[in-house]
């Protein structure tokens, strides 16, 4: 479901809206009474242009009714166990949920990719070359393994999401509660055993 099906929906409405103006129009002058006549045309030409003006506006709105896809940012993303990392390991990377998870001593942290200088998205920089740190492709910011800065112009730690474990030991992470931080502190870590 996508852009295709709200494009469609609203051509749809403005279809519809066409056919009825259209309609309208040959109710006002009947051509068994009068013929076409020019006024008739000219007339039924503006209905269409206005159906059509419809069909557009109609295409846009559709967009903008149709309900967001779920399951995405803003919502309770799920980590399984076979991608949390070891302690210390390799930042897990969830594209769709803007978010790292890292797993240090003090247990599990999702970071937010944004940037908290000016937005941009931070990725995390592993292996092969081995930084082992967030690096800010905009301005230079650097954080390390939980997100605190260690250098560039950013005003604080990268901000962090809200965690939790279910009992299967899946890690849930709510995207769409994010907290800002001045300092990192462990507790804002969630232990996982
Ligand atoms: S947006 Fe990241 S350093 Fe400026």
């Amino acid at each position: 479901m996508g852009r295709i099906a709200r494009t469609l929906f609203g051509l749809c409405l403005g279809w519809l809206a066409s056919g009825v103006l259209g309609l309208l129009g040959r109710f006002q002058h009947s051509p068994a009474a009068s013929g076409v006549q020019r006024r008739t045309f000219v007339r039924n030409a503006a209905l269409g242009a206005v159906g059509s003006a419809l069909a557009i506006t109609g295409a846009g709105f559709g967009a903008l009714l149709w309900p967001n896809k779920t399951g995405a940012f803003g919502s309770v993303l799920t980590v399984p166990p076979d991608q949390v990392p070891p302690v210390n390991g390799e930042a897990y990377r969830n594209v769709a949920g803007k978010f790292f998870l890292v797993h240090s001593d003090a247990g599990l942290l999702a970071l937010y990719n944004k940037c908290p200088h000016l937005g941009c998205s931070v990725p995390w920089v592993g292996p092969p070359e081995n930084a082992n740190a967030f690096q800010c492709p905009c301005h230079g910011s650097m954080y390390n393994y939980v997100g605190e800065r260690t250098g560039g112009p950013a005003p604080r730690p990268m901000d962090y999401m809200a965690v939790s474990i279910d009992e299967g030991g899946n890690v849930l992470v709510d995207t769409g509660n994010i907290s800002t931080r001045s300092a990192y502190d462990p507790g804002q870590a969630v232990q996982y055993a």
